[in-house]
This record gives structure tokens, sequence and C-alpha cells, in this order.
């Protein structure tokens, strides 16, 4: 199933693995590929699914209609339903995560666990609001190669790996401009969904880079107050992609997340 069409478009999936599902959402403008190192770990022990969302990557393209949170999780809902699914992990990395947090707000009953990874709960503020319409018309004005190099640092921490660099310009320069105009309306106008998280009652794990400017560990200790059973791992010396940065790292914590998840009675149910 590497394609399947879902509410009117086309998703490119990527799959590793056996057993239950655990669904890997990537970030802005990011696509499937980031989580590559991660579906190679928990293959053994999951069916890994990790679309590219509507627009991004190997999904059919999109036009500049604001791509929702909702819409993402209305998209990740239905690709459960193709591998009759009826729970998965949910693992969101970023915008990944918005969406990962507004699925849960959508579809409760249908979460085994929560990886929440370099994101916050919180709507954007004014000015951040204001920043994305000015990335968005600098995207249109100069093209992606200009947003590419600045995310690339902005993204990363000092440390990161040549590889890292390469695997996120890559990824940002074969984002299509539409999807990256989509989605910047798309997060701009997210809900807050900090209340939310109270109601999260299944393991939840928070992950962030020590490093994390976009979505800073602040962000991320408040996220694992809210929820009522979270555990809150921080990665030395990583930035805002630290799945890709510390790869070893995020695969312990979801290791560990789905161990706790599998003591939980009925959790791998579906
Ligand atoms: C992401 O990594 O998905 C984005 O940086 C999130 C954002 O801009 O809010």
């Amino acid at each position: 199933m590497p394609y399947a069409e879902v509410n009117d478009t086309r998703l490119h999936i990527r799959q590793a693995g056996t057993g239950p599902v655990a669904l890997f959402i990537h970030g802005f403008p990011l696509d499937s590929t980031m989580w590559i190192e991660q579906l190679a770990y928990l293959s053994d022990i999951r069916r890994c699914i990790a679309p590219d969302l509507r627009g991004f990557g190997r999904s059919a393209p999109v036009t500049g209609a604001p791509l929702t949170m909702e819409q993402h999780a209305e998209d990740c809902a239905a690709v459960l339903d193709l591998v009759s699914a009826e729970k998965a992990d949910i693992i969101g990395l970023s915008m990944g995560g918005y969406a990962a947090m507004a699925f849960a707000d959508m579809f409760p009953d249908r979460v085994r666990s929560l990886a929440l990874i370099d994101t916050r709960a919180g709507a954007d503020s004014d000015e951040a609001k204001a920043g994305r319409d000015a990335m968005a018309v600098r995207v249109i004005d100069e093209g992606r190669s200009a947003i590419a190099v600045a995310m690339e640092s902005g993204l990363l921490g000092p440390d990161a790996s040549i590889s890292a660099r390469a695997r996120v310009r890559s990824m940002v320069e074969g984002c299509l401009y539409e999807t990256i105009v989509g989605a910047l309306g798309g997060m701009r106008d997210r809900a807050d969904r900090s209340e939310v998280l109270r109601r999260v009652t299944v393991p939840a794990a928070v992950v962030v880079g020590e490093m994390d400017e976009v979505t800073p560990p602040e962000e991320a200790a408040a996220m694992a107050d809210a929820l009522p059973d979270a555990s809150l791992t921080v990665i030395p010396g990583s930035g805002h992609l630290s799945p890709i940065e510390s790869p070893a790292a995020v695969n312990e914590a979801l290791r560990s997340l789905i161990d706790r998840t599998e003591a939980t009675p009925d959790a791998v149910q579906g």
C-alpha cells in the first residue's frame, strides 16, 4: 500500500514491520522520510505507518487552501481504517504533534499511546501568526530555496551532522510551495489544545531537544505536566528535529513508551 486514496486525495504511505499499528506524523515542511530510523528500530514490535501528509512528500499536490490540523487528523484516521486498526500509537513531531493532538481531540478512543516530540499544545501568538504570513509571502516571492537555508539552521541544533543537514534541506527544497503556504495557514489558525492533553489518560511521552528553539523544553515540560500519565525526555545537544539529530535517543524513548503501554490492560487491541 505505498499509495492510498484517502478523503479525496492520494497519500503516499511508508510502512515497516508487523504487529499493533504505530502511526508517525511528520513535521513541516518535511515528509515521512524523517522517521526512517524510528521505522527501522520499532519494526520488530509495531506495524509502523508513516504517511506523507496531504500535499507533502510523494502525496498528491494540493492547492493553496489552509491545510488544517483537523484535516490531517481525519486523513490519519482514514489511514488507520485502511489497515483495519481501531487504535494506534500516535507519534507526532512539531506540526505532526499539532495534528496528533487534533487526532487525540477528535478520536480519543483510537489513541493507544501518544508521543509528542518537539512540539507545543498552545496556539500561535499574534506575532507567530504574522511570522507565518511573512514566510508565506517570502516563499511566493523568492521561492523555496530562500527558506531552506534559514530553516536548516533554525530547526537543527549547532552540532547536527552534515547528513542531518542535507536531509533537512532536501526535504524543505522538495516541498511544493502550495503545500508550504497551505501548511503555514493551517498552523497559524490551529486551536489551542492544552486542555485536550488533560483528557489523554493513555500512556504518553513528551520528547524535546535541549537546544530546540522552535518549541523549547519549557513547552515540553508544560505538556508533560498537563498529560496525566507522561514521561518527559530532554535530549542533550539536539535541536528541533530530534528524531533526525538524535535517532537513538528518540528510539529509546519510543520503545520505553511502548513497553509502558504494553503493561496497560487491553492496550494492544486493534
Ligand atoms: C515543524 O517543525 O513542524 C514546524 O517548525 C512547526 C511550526 O512552525 O510551528
